[in-house]
Order: structure tokens, then C-alpha cells, then sequence
């Protein structure tokens, strides 16, 4: 077990909301129960209605067994962890109000403090202020901001620039938490470890490449959140984007956060604008509607009365093209969806076929090398190769085989969540894994280019039923060019 000698005052501004029930106090939990947080740390939840300390721990005591597995949480260490934890009441537009908060803070000046403002970015700038007003950031301090930051490239230069005028960029940590699954970060040990992937990275051997993140959930509770962002800023503009930059970027000279980013940025550079007729053609936009999803009946997106008549997407797939050496003329199709047949995250690498088959009894497809890299459920990483059928006959036949590249045993591994990794490093104040100011405004560039394009053609709206993979104008999408989505086989 590792030990920690970091004393952190770590505040949740949001510490009753549903991110930080579900995901921040498990991943702290875990974090402090593995030895990674110091025992005098503290973790201050700000909430937006007084509560006392007693009920705010029966809160998070009930909240853990909910969201931690019951062979994890243990009475006992609860009981030990609750001492760290404390409450405040602040309305984040009332300085006045953050004096609840000083009180902890001074008690103990010289620690490190994490703000993590798991709130809507619209109240960043005035939590950023009001910790300024009342004299609450030292140097050892750092701010948390959840994505998605903002809602196009204007709003979010807003919130960045007031979070900048009291925290320094490197004070700043832009939560991705796809960039803390063990998967999203084997693909640079994957791909910078192995010489065997250099020469066949790019335009020459690679056909083209599919990044998915399908979810069976719905919006659940999150509708009034949902609504403003829909998939493109909720998932594609940040999620899919950041895997697809890890799998496109040149080697950094080394893993020090600036080299890292620095590649991430050019790959986003590079990014090929879309024109108004790109957007019919290159992009997809669909609702759910109602239907099964995991053999129950469920309504479909228009069917709440929060949000009857919405205009925003549930499903969005989009062929990216990247103009630069490497990656001319090898499409990635990128495609994230709500209410879908499975829960399934992957980055399928379809490499070339070979130039000339001398097995004349199989098709096209069968000589297709794939890296299927999954995130989600299980992890993942599979190359898909040829083989001879064992055995005699007549012919030579082949058949695919899965050359299984998982490092381990993955039942023996403890699984540590992406929330635990990234908090980690925020305590250890590492940002490799964390966006730069300039990466999330390439992002917004490129999105806001389709998200204004869709906004000015309502009618390429299409539909799919809950349960399934999506609308048929994302099959359309990816076989105009002659190709398949993986699930369709070849
Ligand atoms: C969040 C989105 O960032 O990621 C959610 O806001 C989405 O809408 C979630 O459900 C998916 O995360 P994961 O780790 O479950 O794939």
C-alpha cells in the first residue's frame, strides 16, 4: 500500500450533486482506503442548502453503499473516513456566504488546497471570484473544472478567461475522465512501446479507423442537463475527441504534460473544417425514441414533459478528416449514442488489406488485420489476425483469431475507476492527463462548425428506437465509402 503525505483540503463545490455521489467520494474512498490520501486530509462538500455535519455524513454514508461495491465499503473505515469529512453552506453567488468555508480554510493555511467545481460551468467564474474575494486561493492551490466548459467555443473562452483572471493555467485542471480509464492510457504505452505498431500507423497500412461510446442508459435524471449539451458537447466535443487525438497524435519526446498536449493540439489543428454540404453528408444526428432497452419497455427522448419539442441530439456520428502526413485519406467515423442496444466503448484500427490474396477461397474481408481496443464494459485489446484452419483439406482455409494483448489477468487486478486516477494525479499535482486551455478551444472550433451547421438545417434530424445501434443514416454514413461498422462484421 502506498502512503500519502499530502495534507489536502479538498473542496466539492457541487458535493451534493449527482457526480459527486456517484463518482468524486467512491473514487476518494478508494483512494484513502489504498493509503493515497492523508489521514489529516479534508474533504469539504459545498452544498446549496444548510445541513448540518451529522446528516451531511448519514448522506454520504448512504450514498457510498449505494455507489461502492458491498464487498468494499466497510462500517469500520467508514466511520474513520467520516472524521475527514466536513460540510459548508455556500450560494456560490454571495460572498458573503464562502465565510462558512473560510473557517476550515484557515484553521490550516500551509496545506494544499483542491477546489473541484463540479457544477455548471456557468458559476466557474463567479466561484473562481468569490474564492479571490475572500482571499481563499494561495499558490498551493489548484481548481478542478468538469466538462463539458461551456456550450461553443465563445462561452467557454468566457469561463476560462474569468477562472484565469485568480488561478494561474497550470493552477488549472480540465477534467476528461476518459483520459483516466486504464484502457484510454494503455494506448499510448500501446502505441509508443512497441515498435511493431510504428511503421504500420498511418495512411500506408491503416484503412480507416472507428471510435464508438454507445450507452444503454437514457438521460436518467439528468434530462434539464442532458437538453442543453446533447451528445455532441456532452461526449463527442470532449470524450471521443480526446481518444481520438491519443490515437492520432505523433510520439511526444516524453510524457511531461506540455509534450503530450502539444501533440494533442496539432492533431486537432489538423482536423479538416467542415463546409455546410460536409455537414450533410459527414455527419449524423438522431433522438431516440421509444422502445427496449435491456428487455424493458422504455419511452423514448420527446416523451418527458421537461423536454417536449427538443431540438437536441441523443446520437450524433461524424467522419473526421484530418489533413496532415500521417493520417491523409484514412477517415475516422467517430459515433457516441444514449439509449443504445449495449454499453460499448471501442476503437476499432482497420488496417489495409493485403495487396494481392493467394487464398483465392476466402473474401476481401477475411484479410483485414483489426486492433479492437475496448474500453467498455470490459477492457480490452485485441488484434484480429489470419490463421490456417488446423487440419487438412482440400483447400488452405483460414479463419480470424484474437491475439489477446491484455498486460493481465484483468479478474485478479484491482480495477481502480478513472475518478481515482485523475484525482490522484490532482492531488500530485501531475496535469499529463488533464486539457490544456488551447486543446479545449481546438475542440470547440471543430464542433461549433457542426453544432452552427445543424442549427441552421433542423431537418437532418433523424430518429432510431431505443435498444438499437442507432439510426440507419449512420449505416449510410460509414457504407457510402464502402465500409462497415464493426458490429456489422466485414
Ligand atoms: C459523462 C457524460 O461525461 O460521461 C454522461 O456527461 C455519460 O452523459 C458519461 O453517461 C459516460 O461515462 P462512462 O465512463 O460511464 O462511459
Amino acid at each position: 500500500m502506498e502512503t500519502s503525505s499530502h495534507r489536502t483540503d479538498i473542496v466539492i463545490f457541487g458535493g451534493h450533486g449527482d457526480l459527486a455521489f456517484r463518482k468524486l467520494m467512491p473514487a476518494l474512498y478508494n483512494l484513502r482506503l489504498a493509503g493515497f490520501i492523508d489521514k489529516q486530509s479534508r474533504i469539504i462538500s459545498i452544498s446549496r442548502r444548510p445541513m448540518n455535519r451529522e446528516t451531511h455524513i448519514a448522506l454520504m454514508q448512504s450514498k457510498l453503499e449505494e455507489f461502492i461495491s458491498a464487498d468494499i465499503f466497510d462500517a469500520d473505515f467508514f466511520a474513520d473516513f467520516s472524521e475527514q469529512l466536513e460540510i459548508a453552506y455556500i450560494d456560490f453567488q454571495d460572498p458573503s456566504s464562502y465565510a462558512n468555508l473560510k473557517i476550515f480554510l484557515d484553521m490550516q493555511t500551509d496545506r494544499e488546497r483542491i477546489y473541484y467545481l463540479s457544477t455548471a460551468s456557468d458559476f466557474f467564474g463567479s466561484i473562481a471570484q468569490n474564492l479571490h474575494t475572500c482571499d481563499l486561493i494561495t499558490e498551493q492551490s489548484r481548481v478542478v473544472l468538469e466538462k463539458p466548459l461551456g456550450r461553443s467555443l465563445d462561452t467557454s473562452r468566457k469561463i476560462n478567461q474569468e477562472v484565469l483572471q485568480y488561478f494561474s493555467e497550470s493552477q488549472i485542471f480540465r477534467i476528461d475522465h476518459y483520459l483516466g480509464k486504464d484502457t484510454v492510457q494503455n494506448i499510448m504505452a500501446l502505441r509508443f512501446s512497441n515498435r511493431i505498431f510504428m511503421p504500420v500507423w498511418g495512411s500506408r497500412d491503416v484503412d480507416h479507423i472507428q471510435i464508438t461510446v454507445a450507452e444503454s442508459v437514457g438521460v436518467e435524471g439528468r434530462a434539464g442537463y442532458y437538453d442543453k449539451y446533447g451528445a455532441m458537447r456532452d461526449m463527442i466535443q470532449n470524450h471521443l475527441i480526446q481518444l481520438l487525438c491519443l490515437v492520432a497524435m505523433e510520439p511526444p519526446c516524453s510524457l511531461d504534460a506540455n509534450n503530450v498536449r502539444d501533440e494533442k493540439v496539432k492533431v486537432l489543428r489538423s482536423f479538416r473544417k467542415m463546409t455546410p454540404s460536409d455537414i450533410e453528408e459527414k455527419t449524423v444526428r438522431a433522438q431516440y425514441t421509444k422502445g427496449f432497452s435491456q428487455g424493458e419497455a422504455v419511452p423514448g427522448y420527446l416523451d418527458s414533459e421537461e423536454i417536449k419539442g427538443s431540438t437536441t441530439e441523443t446520437f450524433a456520428a461524424i467522419r473526421v478528416d484530418i489533413d496532415n502526413w500521417r493520417w491523409n485519406g484514412v477517415p475516422f467515423y467517430i459515433r457516441s449514442g444514449k439509449r443504445m442496444r449495449e454499453k460499448n466503448s471501442e476503437i476499432v484500427i482497420h488496417f489495409k488489406s493485403v495487396p494481392h490474396s493467394i487464398f483465392p477461397h476466402e473474401g476481401k474481408c477475411l484479410s483485414e488485420n483489426k486492433l479492437v481496443i475496448t474500453l467498455q464494459p470490459n477492457e480490452s485489446i485485441n488484434l484480429k489476425m489470419m490463421n490456417k484452419i488446423p487440419g487438412i483439406s482440400s483447400d488452405m482455409r483460414l479463419q480470424e483469431v484474437d491475439l489477446e494483448l491484455n498486460s493481465h489477468d484483468t479478474t485478479k487486478v484491482i480495477k481502480h475507476e478513472a475518478y481515482e486516477r485523475l484525482l490522484l494525479d490532482i492531488i500530485k499535482n501531475n496535469p499529463t492527463l488533464f486539457m490544456r486551455l488551447d486543446e479545449v478551444e481546438e475542440a470547440w472550433k471543430w464542433a461549433d462548425a457542426i453544432i452552427q451547421g445543424w442549427q441552421a438545417n433542423q431537418s437532418i434530424m433523424k430518429t432510431y428506437p431505443a435498444g438499437t445501434d442507432g439510426p440507419s443514416a449512420a449505416v449510410s454514413l460509414i457504407a457510402k465509402d464502402g465500409r462497415n461498422w464493426h458490429e456489422d462484421g466485414c
